[in-house]
């Protein structure tokens, strides 16, 4: 389903090895050391998924910046190898400047194992739109809020299991990482759910024990030497 179109330009720049950057941001949208590890290693393992998703009957993951989908489709790509049989996956993602179509298939097309998932996606984001609401596939349910995070989460009824907090550098995009959406982003979370993200600034620490959530420092992906995870108490 699509809603309410709306237009809002966001321009990429490339590097030599493929890896988008924006140019609002000046900051890439993934590992230059290969974003879909990144992915696996900071978000599907800092929440513990693979173990989790065995017990779960239906997952909710909430993500600040969907970028170029890349998160998403890792995460469908490994939940339809663990998941238990009829099992849901809820993915829910806020995106303020989202991406062309050709500029997110160009993005994703560095990984062969999602081809297939990213060019299903290439052809849901086709138009622009304010909520993009769609069955991904018959146990995969995607929203993706095309508007600022601090504006829309507060509105929303939502209970993630696991957070995926991925906002450019907090230094160059401290709206994604400030203490009143940290603290929507631990409301907003069920009891036991989990976070995890690639960063380990000062302030995002702070802000993520202020909120509530206990907060351990993990092996960072490539080049960060550390990546920070957690839980709200079950
Ligand atoms: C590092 S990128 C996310 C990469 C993405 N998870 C992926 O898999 O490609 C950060 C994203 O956050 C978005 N963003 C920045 N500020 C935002 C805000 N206030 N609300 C929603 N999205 C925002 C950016 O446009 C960008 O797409």
């Amino acid at each position: 389903m699509i809603q309410n179109k709306s237009n809002s330009e966001n321009d990429l720049t490339w590097d030599e090895i493929g890896v988008p950057a924006s140019t609002r941001f000046n900051d890439p949208y993934f590992s230059r050391d290969d974003g879909r590890a990144e992915t696996e290693h900071v978000f599907i393992n800092g929440n513990r998924l693979p173990n989790r998703w065995p017990k779960m009957s239906v997952c909710t993951i909430a993500e600040l910046g969907f970028g170029t989908g890349l998160n998403f489709l890792e995460t469908v790509r490994q939940w339809n190898e663990i998941k238990p049989d009829g099992a849901q996956l809820n993915f829910v993602s806020f995106e303020q400047f989202p991406i062309k179509t050709d500029d997110m298939r160009k993005a994703l097309s560095q990984w062969p194992e999602l081809d297939k998932l990213a060019a299903k996606l290439g052809e849901l984001w086709k138009l622009e739109f304010e909520i993009l609401e769609e069955e991904f596939s018959a146990d995969i349910r995607l929203v993706v809020f095309m508007s600022d995070a601090n504006v829309r989460l507060p509105q929303l009824e939502l209970a993630a299991d696991a957070w995926y907090l991925d906002g450019f550098a907090p230094s160059r995009n401290p709206e994604l990482w400030n203490e009143e959406l940290i603290r929507t982003v631990f409301e907003k979370t069920a009891p036991g759910g989990t976070f995890a993200t690639y960063s380990c600034a000062g302030f995002v620490r702070r802000n993520l024990l202020n909120a509530g959530f206990t907060v351990e420092k993990q092996h960072g992906f490539g080049a960060k030497r550390e990546m920070l995870s957690g839980q709200k108490a079950p």
